[in-house]
């Protein structure tokens, strides 16, 4: 019905602005002529005086219509408006209005300055948050200019301009009002739906789905969250770290080993751990108002799992993670293969480097100038670099042949030495280097500006011309040989990803809406124990979307249509490239309600998040402000 009336309103909107120049014209003809009383000129005049309120009409009902998740974009309706321009241009051209040459003049100005409105109001922002400040100049422009050159041809011109005015800066704030109104979100919500509770007859809580007895080695480890005064590239912070330090402590485990973290939270807002990219039971995963509340100011928390795949991996805040990841609260988290299988790289040569931005430089680890790490000639040296920041890193890597042994925690099969490349590493993704070095021999990873050398006794630093690296494709590295096929998917699910400027909880911000919806109201994607499932990623907005799924690995099977010719790449985090559509499959195979989520943290921010459900889980857990939880 809704749908329906919007639909109406917004044809309704066009047909007055299609007709409005035309009338106005024939209006302006008829002025001074023998037909000036007609009864059809009056009717003109009236017409002329309603129509151009089709603009508000028109910005109201498409602004519904964005909101509720239709799709203003396509290339069909865009195409269409032009075509319906031309065609009300067209004739009024034919017409051409009689009288003064200024009075003309201003005439043409306003047709033209309509037709911009109309093209530019409604669209663009929805197209280009960026282009929110043009268009709203273009539209000021026309719709000033549409009122200088109509107020001037009335009876009572002044007031009618003023009346005018009036009226449209009226609508325009209540429209803004009303749309930031409805963007804040309740007080308390159920970020994982409610699809029934735990004490129903084969329901099970999130709470339930702890790490089941085994009789595995345990690693205790003590984080504690807190406030400390860092300095990285002369540039200090109050930061948020664990235990001190940003990046937190580089924890180690091998497979099979249990991991016991105790978090005590010494800030001022509540904090959670979240383990990215590690295969935890659920209710270790760490998300406010999902798995867990949140840990208070003064309380404790523990985590606690088996570690099953080898990989580099990092920990997070999950409660507010925009702004507490952002001010430090990461570290890394390696989990070696179990002892006696790794006997390749000998531990000193192993080395897990973060990515992160500080104050504007590139940092690795807790320098912006990074120490050269000293490499044994004819040993193999292993580079975990992992990738803290929202956007893509392009790393620039030369001086000796290398390897890309893993992308996130999947293996890399048959990898191929590389020259000179550049690697892409997509927002929380990782990548592992493998290199063994000559005497002599060094190996230099650029990123933003900052150079990360591994040197040899004698080895000096030269980085060949830009021309000479090659970009590598993840999806064709490495050999496909004897990689088993996942299975067909039982259901697929097509995520359309658009972008727009508007409001989330009360914020101005540009949205990226998944198939036209924000958290939390997107639909839950249920799923199976056992099934396999597809989902493709409809990148239709200018941006990088670091798409991340918790809890599961997930292989990237298709980017624009292309399958994947090298080893398989089996990930938790792909990057979703501007207009790209990327489809990735995965497993259910680990029971629970997990978050996927666009992993560049202000997008994740403003809603760009999903969950994904086992049928017959449920969380007892809420979020919005009247709780300690803010999962996104
Ligand atoms: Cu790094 Cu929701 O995760
Ligand atoms: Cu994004």
């Amino acid at each position: 019905m809704i749908e329906r009336v919007l639909l109406t309103s917004h044809i309704a909107g066009f047909v007055l602005l299609l007709l409005d120049p035309f009338c106005e014209f024939l209006w302006l003809r008829r002025q001074g002529t023998a037909r000036e009383s007609a009864r059809s000129t009056r009717v003109l005049w009236v017409f002329n005086r309603i129509a151009p309120y089709g603009y508000v009409l028109l910005v109201i009902s498409g602004g519904f219509m964005v909101a509720r998740g239709w799709d203003l974009t396509s290339p069909w309706i865009l195409g269409g408006f032009i075509g319906y321009a031309v065609v009300a241009v067209v004739p009024v051209l034919l017409v051409r209005p009689r009288g003064e040459r200024a009075e003309r003049r201003k005439a043409y100005v306003g047709l033209a300055g309509r037709f911009g409105a109309l093209m530019f109001i409604t669209y663009a922002m929805v197209l280009k948050p960026s282009w929110t400040v043009l268009a709203w100049a273009v539209a000021a422009f026309a719709v000033g200019s549409a009122l200088l050159a109509t107020a001037a041809t009335g009876p009572r011109p002044g007031r009618r301009l003023a009346a005018r005015v009036v009226f449209l800066a009226a609508a325009v704030v209540a429209v803004s009002l009303w749309r930031w109104q409805a963007s804040i979100l309740p007080p308390s919500f159920a970020p994982a739906g409610h699809s029934g509770h735990a004490g129903m007859a084969g329901m099970r809580s999130v709470t339930d789905l702890t790490q089941p007895p085994t009789d595995a080695p345990v690693v205790q480890v003590a984080l504690t969250a807190e406030v400390k005064r860092v300095e990285i590239g002369g540039i200090g912070k109050d930061a948020w770290t664990y235990n001190g330090t940003v990046p937190g402590p580089a924890l180690r485990v091998a497979v099979g080993q249990r991991l016991r973290v105790t978090l005590t939270n010494r800030l001022p807002e509540p904090t959670t751990i979240h383990w990215h990219g590690v295969l935890v039971p659920n209710a270790a995963d760490g998300v406010a108002g999902v798995t867990q509340d949140a840990v208070p100011p003064g309380g404790q928390g523990v985590y606690d799992f088996v570690a099953t795949h080898p990989g580099t991996y990092w920990y997070h805040s999950h409660n507010n993670p925009s702004a507490q990841i952002e001010r430090g609260l990461f570290g890394t988290l390696v989990v070696t293969p179990a002892a006696g299988a790794d006997g390749a790289v000998p531990a000193d040569q192993d080395h897990v480097i973060t990515l992160h931005t500080w104050g504007g430089a590139q940092a690795f680890n807790d320098s912006t100038r990074p120490e050269p790490i000293a490499a044994t000639p004819g040993r193999p040296v292993r580079l975990r670099l992992v990738n803290t920041g929202s956007t893509r890193e392009r790393l620039s890597i030369s001086g000796a042949p290398f390897t890309v042994a893993a992308f996130d925690s999947g293996p890399v099969h048959g990898a191929q030495p590389l020259g000179a490349s550049h690697v892409d590493v997509a927002g929380s993704g990782r990548v592992d280097l493998l290199t063994t070095l000559a005497a002599g021999q060094e190996l230099d990873v650029r990123a933003g500006g900052t150079t990360l050398r591994v040197v040899t006794p004698g080895s000096r630093l030269a980085v060949p011309p830009d021309k000479d690296f090659r970009l590598l494709d993840a999806m064709a590295y490495g050999s496909a040989a004897g990689t088993a096929p996942l299975p067909q998917p039982d259901r697929s699910w097509n995520l359309r990803i658009d972008e727009s400027m508007g409001f989330f909880d009360g914020r101005l911000t540009p949205l990226y809406r998944i198939n036209g919806t924000l958290f939390p109201n997107g639909e839950m994607l249920m799923v199976e124990q056992g099934k396999t499932y597809d989902l493709t990623f409809d990148n239709r907005s200018d941006d990088d979307h670091p798409m991340h799924l918790h809890g599961h690995l997930f292989q990237v099977m298709a980017v624009n249509g292309k399958a994947g010719t090298g080893s398989p790449l089996i990930v938790d985090n792909v990057n979703v490239g501007p207009h790209d559509k990327v489809t990735i499959r995965f497993t259910a195979d680990n029971p629970g309600i997990w978050m996927a989520h666009c992993h560049n943290l202000p997008h994740a921010a403003a809603g760009m998040d999903l969950m994904v459900g086992y049928e017959g889980i449920t969380s007892p857990f809420r979020a919005g402000r009247d709780t300690v939880n803010k999962p996104e």
